[in-house]
């Protein structure tokens, strides 16, 4: 009705679309989430009153999502593996749930979930609490859903109602709450000392500027999404903690432009992928100035070899340069350890524009729902 049709408007504002108002309001949902940590430190109080007594109980970690929110579990096993060194396995949950899983008691089992509501998600978690799983942990977005009511430990993301059926802020947000996480559990192990906090500190504080840095790219990421839109298919490529980024990535732009696209390792490529690549195959490619740059350069240099066309993303500080068939736009300075969460913010743009010049329904795509409730 009209009515329902002028409060969507007045919501959207000057916005076209609820996921691309939800992209933009990333700096301030990550920068309220990043203030739980910010304000109360790095205390396991965050999770919950008895938090402090099961990170101490625990000696690995299983986190099991669905979407998105599992390629967050995916980033989030870097962090906690290299911070709070402590064994992470990720796992997808409709595929745990149907597993014969060798329970550990002092497994903590963390579910990541935007909505909550999750089928896959929660029944999963009920299957590895009638295993034997007696720790669980819940990083949602809504307050008294159907899996923090589950689960003994819950931190609650701040991005605010997440309309658009493809997850945005609520990613950024949930790598936010898992990267305070893995500090607390390394501070509670004792693996982050006061000069290792220092720096994860300013990292969250300087986050949301970061955020808005890569979000003026825009115009940037715009002008590549004609060299999309009419492609069948398109390859994301990513190493290290930047891996599940592509994956990110590879699923935003199969959600809301039906293009298919798929994510490797960088490593993997020659490995078969390599033979899908020409110039109707585009190649995006994450490519950090971190200790896997020089590798990933090697990656690149197949793909041109074979005339495929490759999108770089790379940081203001990293010497590429664009030649024939390399396309380069650079991201913020190297923000360090928490660069997925800025590198996510392109591949979210670029998902957004190829929409747009293929005119697909970018806050409802075809056959999604935006909580899957169903198996
Ligand atoms: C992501 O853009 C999709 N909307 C979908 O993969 C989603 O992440 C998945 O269904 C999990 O939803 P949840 O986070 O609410 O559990």
């Amino acid at each position: 009705t009209t009515s329902q049709v002028s409060l969507a408007s007045l919501e959207l504002g000057a916005y076209s679309h609820f996921m691309q108002k939800e992209i933009y309001e990333q700096p301030k949902a990550v920068s309220d989430t990043a203030e739980i940590f910010l304000d109360a430190g790095f205390i396991a109080e965050n999770f919950g009153e008895n938090a402090e007594a099961v990170f101490n109980d625990i000696d690995s970690i299983k986190i099991l999502a669905c979407g998105t929110s599992y390629y967050a579990a995916s980033t989030a096993k870097y962090w906690l593996e290299s911070i709070a060194k402590i064994a992470t396995d990720v796992e997808i949950a409709s595929e745990y749930r149907y597993r014969e899983v060798i329970a550990n008691p002092k497994q903590l089992i963390i579910t990541i979930s935007q909505s909550g509501e999750t089928l896959d998600t929660m029944e999963a978690l009920k299957y590895a609490q009638a295993m034997g799983h007696k720790h669980s942990l819940s990083i949602c977005n809504v307050m008294e859903s159907a899996l923090p009511r589950a689960s003994e430990l819950v931190v609650y993301t701040r991005a605010g109602a997440e309309i658009g059926v493809a997850s945005t802020k609520a990613f950024t947000t949930q790598l936010v709450a898992l990267f305070g996480l893995a500090v607390t559990l390394g501070r509670v192990r004792g693996y982050v000392d006061d000069t290792k906090l220092v720096e994860y500190t300013n990292a969250l504080r300087s986050l949301p500027n970061d955020i808005q840095y890569a979000l003026n790219l825009e115009p940037q990421i715009s002008s590549w999404s004609s060299k999309f839109a009419d492609k069948p298919s398109a390859l994301f490529l990513g190493r290290g903690i930047h891996y599940p980024i592509a994956l990110e990535g590879a699923l935003k732009l199969k959600e809301i432009t039906y293009i298919h696209a798929e994510a490797y390792p960088a490593g993997e490529l020659k490995h078969g992928p390599l033979a899908l690549v020409d110039e109707n195959m585009p190649v995006v490619v994450i490519a950090p100035n971190d200790s896997l740059l020089d590798k990933v350069k090697a990656n690149m240099q197949e793909v041109s070899a074979r005339g495929g066309e490759l999108f770089v993303f790379t940081d203001l500080d990293s010497d590429f340069s664009d030649s024939e068939g390399v396309h380069v736009i650079r991201t913020p300075r190297h923000i360090g350890v928490l660069s997925p969460i800025v590198h996510t913010i392109p591949v979210q743009l670029l998902s957004y524009h190829v929409a747009l010049a293929k005119g697909t329904d970018v806050d409802k795509p075809r056959n999604l729902a935006k909580s899957v409730t169903v198996e």
